[in-house]
């Protein structure tokens, strides 16, 4: 018999385990019958005790982080269950906020809100009968609550006509029509009708069979490795290359990468500890009553995870693909399971590195292979694809891909709306932005690390007698306070994390940069809501001291809070931030002004950033990478 290998104590919870600890959490009687699991994750062990697994096989006790809202009870809880111990360890009430939303609260806001009388005239006011075929989008309410309904979890629905069962929705928005739900008394508040306005004419279908033919021109394109990939995959964990790493997927926080490393000759060099998406917000910019309260929290709000999409061979991906089942809890606490929710793959890059000697006339050149780790999630009209990608050189880099459906408005005749472009004929798209916060938890060759900004600055007059000099100017972010930074792509602006304790061969603090991409942060007031709920959005950087509690950029309760959790109050204590554990933050995203060519399904626009080694290695880290075996000498083609 083989020896039973221990859980590596950062391997997701399993079926079996979601199952338990939903028992351990409901035999405790902390909850109701009729309380709804809203989310569930392992709850990561601290560094010490995974870093005691590591060196000597330390057991890790297995514990479940359970979110749920307890209608009768007392409202959102956040709980930690012991597997191992078989106990509740702790169960506290959401002190402000609520938890994310399940598929339960969604689906009960759609029962309540079909079901309402004021509702059903408004939509009969506008011709419509068949009032099941109506299309109801649950909405969180951004903060505009009413104030008798101060701590009651609160929601609000639009509607959208659907010609037929696969119709798109979003080509007939019934205007006008806004629903307000209270999922805590279980009834629909008020039904708003602002007025009627006509139906856009047009349809905004883009299935295989919608489409007037294809084009005929495109031949096949395969990826074929007839020896398989190069990757090893043992549990969650992932080698490639020099690099190793854990992946998982979060309710919350969707893909996470952990643990990740490069191998260094003999040494096994950490870089991150944890990396994934700590946070992100949809706000809309147009100021009618349809909009102004629409900013979504995607992650803390919705629980983007639970909307992992199945990927599919050879349309999602293609080549040689390892998939990772996804396995979360659903309402009720039983666990469900996504297939294929991370897909794993390797792609070409085109070059790696090349120069030709011109006097010699030798050429060296090398072809760069990615990794490529992806999940993408439906989250109700939208479709956000996260990727992140390991290349051989030592840089990672992640991008998120979003396509989907705009959201619409139905607009007169003639009418040009100054917040809402027009997409099609009487169909106009607020403006918005995608505002994406990403957790960076640097290990970069041990805990103690430092973040300085470098800017590219003219060197001053006596320095500088030809007015040609410039140099790289970089600044302590000594102080959480001071670590609220923006971009600055006049002056290259880059953030460098170091371990001030480990040196290069030239001396220096081996580190790594982050290289921002066009990183736009929160266009609305700042006296608005979102501004104070999505703070994490006014700024590009932040820096924290770290926490381990401390995972999303706008707390733990996003859905209704007031404002003021997340990165404004774990950088409010303004710790010291030099030569210690620290946890870099970062908001990029894109603004969204919405055109025609955005209609009926938007090509995939790109937003991200991506960390280069700097001063990391000594000298180039690919110089080891062989020449392509396809690679033909110029003489024999
Ligand atoms: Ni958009």
């Amino acid at each position: 018999m083989s020896e039973q290998v221990p859980l590596h104590p950062l391997e997701p919870l399993r079926p079996d385990e979601i199952s338990r600890a939903s028992r351990i959490l409901r035999e405790s009687e902390r909850i109701g019958d009729g309380a709804r699991f809203c989310w569930m994750a392992l709850h990561e062990p601290e560094k010490e005790a995974l870093a005691a697994f590591e060196s000597r096989g330390a057991a890790v006790d297995r514990q479940a982080r359970i979110m749920v809202f307890d209608r009768e009870g007392e409202g959102s809880l956040d709980a930690i269950v012991s597997l191992s111990g078989g106990k509740v360890l702790s169960c506290t009430r959401a002190p402000d906020g609520h938890v994310a939303l399940s598929f339960a609260d969604m689906i009960r806001v759609i029962q309540l809100v079909k079901a309402d009388p004021a509702w059903q005239a408004a939509i009969r006011r506008r011709g419509i009968e068949d009032l099941d075929s109506v299309q109801v989008d649950p909405w969180v309410t951004g903060g505009f609550e009413p104030e008798e309904r101060r701590g009651a979890r609160m929601m609000r629905a639009l509607s959208y006509r659907r010609d037929f069962a696969a119709d798109n929705g979003y080509a007939h928005p019934i205007e006008g029509v806004v629903a307000l739900v209270d999922l805590s008394a279980d009834e629909v508040v008020e039904v708003l009708d602002h007025g009627v306005t006509p139906f856009p004419p047009g349809h905004g279908n883009y299935a295989a069979e919608d489409v007037d033919g294809f084009r005929k021109d495109l031949r096949p394109l395969e990826i074929t490795q007839p020896e398989g990939p190069s990757f090893d995959v043992l549990g969650n964990e992932i080698r490639w290359q020099k690099w190793r790493f854990r992946t998982s997927l979060h309710p919350v926080h969707g893909l996470v990468l952990h643990t990740v490393s490069y191998r260094d000759g003999d040494r096994e060099r950490r870089i991150l500890h944890r990396a994934a998406l700590a946070e992100m917000v949809v706000p809309y910019g147009d100021p009618g009553p349809m909009h102004y309260w629409k900013s979504v929290f995607d992650a803390g709000e919705m629980g983007i995870g639970q909307f992992t999409n199945s990927l599919v061979l050879g349309c999602d991906c293609l080549g040689e693909i390892r998939y990772f089942d996804v396995s979360l809890c659903g309402p009720q606490g039983d666990p469900f399971t996504i297939s294929k929710g991370i897909c794993l793959h390797e792609e070409d890059f085109g070059i790696l590195w090349k120069h030709t000697d011109l006097a010699s006339r030798s050429t060296q050149v090398r072809r760069s292979r990615r990794l490529v780790v992806s999940a993408i999630h439906t989250v109700g009209n939208y479709d956000y694809g996260f990727f992140w990608y390991f290349y051989q050189d030592g840089t990672l880099q992640m991008e998120v891909k979003l396509t989907g459906i705009l959201q619409t408005s139905a607009v007169a005749p003639g009418e040009q709306p100054p917040c809402a472009p027009l997409v099609a004929p009487q169909l106009a798209a607020p403006v918005h932005q995608h505002l994406f916060n990403v957790r960076l938890d640097f290990d970069l060759d041990g805990r103690k690390n430092s973040v300085y900004e470098v800017d590219a600055v003219r060197l001053p007059d006596p320095e500088n007698p030809a007015g040609n000099a410039f140099a790289a100017r970089a600044t302590l972010l000594g102080r959480e306070r001071e670590a609220r930074r923006d971009i600055d792509p006049s002056a290259s602006r880059y953030w460098k994390i170091v371990n001030p304790e480990v040196s290069n061969a030239t001396g220096q603090p081996v580190g790594y940069k982050l290289v921002p991409g066009n990183a736009p942060t929160l266009l609305a007031h700042p006296d608005s809501k979102v501004a104070r709920r999505a703070a994490f959005a006014t700024h590009n950087l932040w820096v924290t001291a770290y926490d381990p509690s401390q995972l999303s950029a706008a707390g733990d309760f996003p859905n209704q809070h007031p404002g003021g959790a997340g990165l404004p109050e774990y950088s409010a204590a303004d710790r010291p931030l030099e030569n210690t554990d620290v946890v870099v933050w970062y908001s990029f995203g894109v603004t969204h002004i919405p055109v025609p060519e955005h209609w009926p399904v938007m090509p995939v626009e790109y937003a991200g950033f991506t960390l280069h080694p700097a001063g990391f290695f000594d000298r180039n880290p690919a110089l080891d990478v062989a020449p392509s075996s396809a690679c033909h000498s110029p003489e024999s083609d």
